[in-house]
């Protein structure tokens, strides 16, 4: 294991999926013990979130599973930094990850969250921001299998 890998959760608003991830992933981290191995954070191929907090059923998902995601602030993908500095990138569906590609992300650090997921072989995790409650709840089931896998990944 390197001594610190650094990861990017990305979806498109930055407000729903990869705060969630960020903030699953970060227990994970620390549930581990392995704080000082990891540096992680989340942004959005879209700005129109930029300065926003996660969406409110994605803070209320984190929160009833005792993580507070509540002071993320979301923020676009930058190329210019993100690229070099990030070990993984993680695109939470196959859109995000062509726009990734469209910003000139290397193919070689875009993993699709769910390629860690060895429960499952759907591609994406869907967008919950225009659906119900339930929704939250199912990408947080997929987030916590993806994370875990992710996580395995990294440390084996
Ligand atoms: P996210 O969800 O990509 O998981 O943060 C979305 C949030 C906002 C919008 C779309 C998706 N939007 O169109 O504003």
């Amino acid at each position: 294991m390197p001594d610190q890998t650094t990861i990017l959760f990305v979806c498109l608003g930055n407000i729903c999926r990869s705060p969630l991830a960020q903030g699953i992933f970060q227990n994970l981290i620390n549930q581990n013990n392995l704080t000082n191995h990891y540096k992680i954070d989340s942004c959005g191929t879209a700005s129109y979130h930029t300065g926003n907090p996660p969406d409110p059923r994605s803070i209320q998902i984190a929160a009833l599973h005792n993580i507070d995601i509540s002071t993320q602030r979301a923020r676009q993908f930058d190329p210019k930094t993100d690229i070099e500095y990030f070990d993984y990138i993680i695109p939470m569906d196959t859109q995000n990850k062509h726009d990734l590609i469209k910003a000139a992300a290397p193919k070689q650090k875009l993993h699709l969250i769910r390629s860690f997921d060895p429960t499952t072989t759907s591609p994406d995790i869907p967008d919950p921001y225009y659906g119900g409650d339930q929704g939250f709840q199912q990408v947080h089931q997929m987030l916590q299998l993806a994370c875990q896998g992710l996580l395995d990944h990294c440390s084996s």
